[in-house]
């Protein structure tokens, strides 16, 4: 079972490390808005990263956001930097569980999360990055499961609804479900809405790396998830969708390894069913077609080169097409964007063998929450780490790295969802 006492030497529940970033400064008004969810009512928490003077306007920021004075004087500060590791290795030693928001992960994320296991301390995360996501599950699993610590990453809009949507949609369908796809959909208000400069880099590198995955795979050595009932057709690289009534493309994110990795755990874990997924994303009309092939064209050239991952950089508007922002939406954006995931399933009935013959039963499943970025995934990732701290029994019986599906597919993560704005229902 995990360790999720805080005690004299391990006083804080929570550390929120990179707390100064544009997405941490939102999980730790996130976390100060859910104190009282906390075991006992109470949660005790920190704010960690490299500059104390950042931390501590960060803090007064959120004081004033949500009008909580006491911020500025009752959350303690922790001064920590990847570079110094006997600085994350303090951190780690003061923490139940650290909220990791410091990215892109491929070059900042392994030190904290070996920092995190050498000295006892449960990780979430709110990486999108497959390449990180797996190499950590390839390098810390065994020494994570001898330490019972608990390594949970893509605890974010990357992949929470999409990973806990296909177990949500598996247990409200009567039977055997074995094939599911979802169709994300994402609105904004009249200001429009984009993405913060740090999960662009994050994209920039991982597709600059992408080649490496393919061998990381290699060396796990998996054996096939076995295919049970009919095989789920692939769609093309774009499609108009009937189901969401728009063009529509395969989703490029973290949702389909995780979600297969999900499955492969509970298949090997619980002997459950696997469910295949497709994974596919809403672009709009003809206008947002050519837009996209133009950028996508652009970035695909430039991605391979060391001076075109620099103009990248150095430009994320210009060549997102204003998808991607160095200063990230504005809180008005935030407040008039939302996404939806609709989940189209197919499977067999109860009492029916999957083996014989075509699925005879459909499910439709939504799960739509707020915005993705900066309030979903502050939402996702605190809802996780409370989930750890008040129900430490239904967690996998061993410590390792895990996806969300395989953390807390025992949970009640999807309820505790549910209340916070990320809805799961059956249409
Ligand atoms: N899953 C999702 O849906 C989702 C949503 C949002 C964000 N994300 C991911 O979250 C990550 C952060 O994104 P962001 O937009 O918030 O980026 P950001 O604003 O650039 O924040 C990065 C944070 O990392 C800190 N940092 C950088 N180098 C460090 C070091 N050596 N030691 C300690 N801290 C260091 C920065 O500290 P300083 O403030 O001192 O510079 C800052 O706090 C990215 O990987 C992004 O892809 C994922």
């Amino acid at each position: 079972m995990a360790r999720v006492e805080t005690s004299s030497s391990r006083p804080y529940h929570l550390v929120i490390f990179g707390a100064s970033g544009f997405t941490g400064q939102f999980v730790v008004e996130e976390v100060a808005r859910t104190v009282s969810e906390g075991p006992k009512g109470n949660l005790k928490w920190a704010v960690a990263g490299r500059s104390k003077q950042k931390l501590e306007k960060v803090l007064e920021q959120a004081a004033g956001a949500l009008s909580k004075p006491e911020l500025r004087t009752e959350v303690d500060i922790i001064v920590a930097d990847v570079e110094e590791p006997d600085s994350l290795a303090a951190m780690c030693k003061q923490a139940v569980i650290v909220l990791n928001c410091v990215g892109p992960y491929r070059f900042y994320g392994e030190p904290v999360v070996k920092a995190c296991v050498e000295n006892g301390a449960h990780h979430i995360d709110i990486c999108g990055e497959p390449q990180f996501l797996e190499g950590m599950q390839f390098n810390y699993s065994s020494q994570a499961a001898d330490k019972g610590v608990y390594i949970i990453g893509s605890c974010g809009f990357d992949s929470i609804p999409a990973d806990m949507g296909v177990l949500y949609t598996r247990d409200q369908f009567k039977g055997t479900l074995t094939a599911l796809e979802s169709f994300l959909t994402v609105s904004s208000g009249p200001e429009g809405g984009c993405i913060h400069d740090g999960t662009w880099q994050s994209a920039i590198y991982g597709f600059a790396d992408s080649h490496k995955l393919q061998s990381l795979r290699r060396k796990f050595n998996h054996k096939p998830l076995p295919t049970v009932g009919s095989k789920l057709k692939r769609r093309g690289t774009l499609f108009y969708s009937n189901e969401i009534q728009q063009y529509t493309v395969p989703f490029m994110g973290s949702d389909p390894s995780v979600v297969k990795r999900t499955q492969r755990f509970l298949a090997e874990e619980y002997q459950e069913t696997p469910v295949q997924y497709g994974a596919y994303a809403g672009i709009g009309g003809i206008g947002s077609i050519i837009k996209l092939m133009f950028a996508g064209m652009m970035f695909w050239f430039l991605v391979k080169f060391s001076f075109g991952r620099n103009l990248l950089i150095k430009h994320p508007e210009f060549f997102s097409f204003g998808l991607f922002s160095k200063a990230g939406p504005t809180r008005k954006q935030m407040e008039a964007s939302s996404f939806q995931f609709a989940f189209y399933g197919e499977g067999y009935a109860e009492g029916e063998d999957p083996s014989q013959g075509k699925p005879s039963s459909k499910i439709r499943t939504l799960v739509q929450g707020p915005e993705c970025g900066y309030v979903a995934t502050p939402i996702a990732m605190v809802q996780a780490a409370l989930t750890i701290l008040n129900e430490s029994t239904a967690l996998p019986k061993k410590g390792g790295v895990y996806t969300p599906g395989a953390a807390f597919a025992k949970t009640t993560l999807i309820d505790r969802l549910n209340k916070h704005g990320i809805q799961f229902s059956v249409i």
